[in-house]
């Protein structure tokens, strides 16, 4: 396995060995703005199919295509209407995902046999240089093993790939730190399916409709302990026991969570940097929204390394981007959430 190190160099001509690899239908991880991508030329079924082995994911969950112009948009995609225009002008590139009509020269594995196609274009230039010079749309999930917490720097990710990709390219540690906002237009309005980087205030601004998905609100409305022993909901998830806590009152949240760590033996307290002092054993998770975001996959894997038996993790307002970082908290703590 190759490493490209762009982390302390910008010679971006590194990165034409890089695509040849792509070229050839083999597997590269190259950094994006929000995290590390697994990837594959998108339209090289076997190279596609590469990836769901590698990352041990089932075959019914579609991979976003990563373009690096609009002309290639165009390519993959079909009766792009005007809204799907119009989030391209304001949004791309960017951390937004739009999911658009597939066109025949996409394969099916792709897509998980839909008849729509995911397309980001990317504005980390390392990702769109890769894309470029490789000349093909890239196919890539999220660098981690299925399950695991979205890869956002090379060392938590290197040994779960070790021997199963032929390059990754060390961008550092991404921007942004949780994924791309999924949406889809659906007569005429703005289908978030996946909350993102991209809130629903900005998408508000091209003066279109915005709709959260239900089950992304369900999901993180619950606001009883719902101690779900099931695997059902498992993603992004630490191998130690996780809980969530979130209250607007900031002398409750403090109140439960100290009670938390009192019941329960060798625990850990992830929090915002201003509640450090009121804990014993702890990570500091940032202080506002943007820090929390860059910092929370790191995070969630450092977890694991501090033998611990129990982690009780901050929560944030589910608002703008707080909603996509409860989104992948809720999922990390298995749904074990309390909301005061
Ligand atoms: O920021 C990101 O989006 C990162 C970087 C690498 O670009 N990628 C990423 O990919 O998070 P992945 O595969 O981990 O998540 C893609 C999400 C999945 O929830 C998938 O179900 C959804 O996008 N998706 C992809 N294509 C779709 C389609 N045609 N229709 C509906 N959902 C789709
Ligand atoms: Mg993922």
């Amino acid at each position: 396995m190759k490493i490209i190190d762009l982390k302390n160099s910008s010679d971006y001509s590194l990165l034409k060995s890089a695509a040849e690899e792509i070229k050839d239908g083999k597997l590269v991880i190259f950094p994006t703005e929000t995290v590390y991508g697994l990837g594959a030329d998108g339209l090289n079924e076997n190279a596609v199919n590469n990836i769901f082995i590698a990352k041990g994911r089932k075959t019914d969950n579609p991979l976003i295509l990563h373009v690096s112009s609009i002309d290639m948009v165009y390519k993959i995609a079909d009766n792009i209407n005007e809204i799907e225009k119009k989030l391209m002008d304001n949004f791309f590139p960017g951390p937004l995902t739009i999911v658009l009509n597939k066109k025949e020269c996409v394969p099916n594995i792709v897509t998980g046999n839909l008849d729509t196609v995911g397309v980001r274009m990317p504005s980390s230039i390392i990702a769109r240089t890769l894309i470029e010079y490789a000349s093909t749309p890239i196919a890539a999930p999220s660098a981690n093993i299925s399950g695991r917490p979205s890869g956002t720097i090379v060392e938590d990710i290197i040994d779960e790939f070790n021997g199963k990709v032929d390059t990754i390219i060390d961008g550092g540690s991404t921007k942004i730190g949780v994924e791309s906002t999924v949406v889809r237009v659906i007569n005429n309005e703005i289908h978030i399916l996946r909350p993102g980087y991209i809130t629903k205030e900005d998408l508000e601004t091209i003066g279109v409709n915005v709709i959260i998905e239900k089950h992304i609100l369900s999901d993180i409305e619950k606001n009883d302990v719902v101690m779900s022993p099931g695997m059902k909901y498992k993603h992004y998830a630490p191998k130690t026991k996780c809980i969530l806590v979130y209250s607007s009152n900031k002398d409750l949240l403090i109140k439960k969570m100290q009670e938390l760590e009192e019941n329960n033996k060798n625990s850990l307290v992830v929090t915002k940097d201003e509640n450090i002092k009121y804990f014993k054993n702890t990570i500091n998770m940032g202080s506002t929204l943007n820090e929390i975001s860059h910092n929370i996959f790191r995070i969630l894997r450092e977890v694991d390394k501090k033998n611990v038996d129990f982690v009780i993790i901050e929560g944030v307002e589910k608002s703008g981007l707080g909603l996509a970082i409860m989104n992948r908290l809720i999922r990390a703590c298995s749904h074990n959430y309390i909301e005061l």
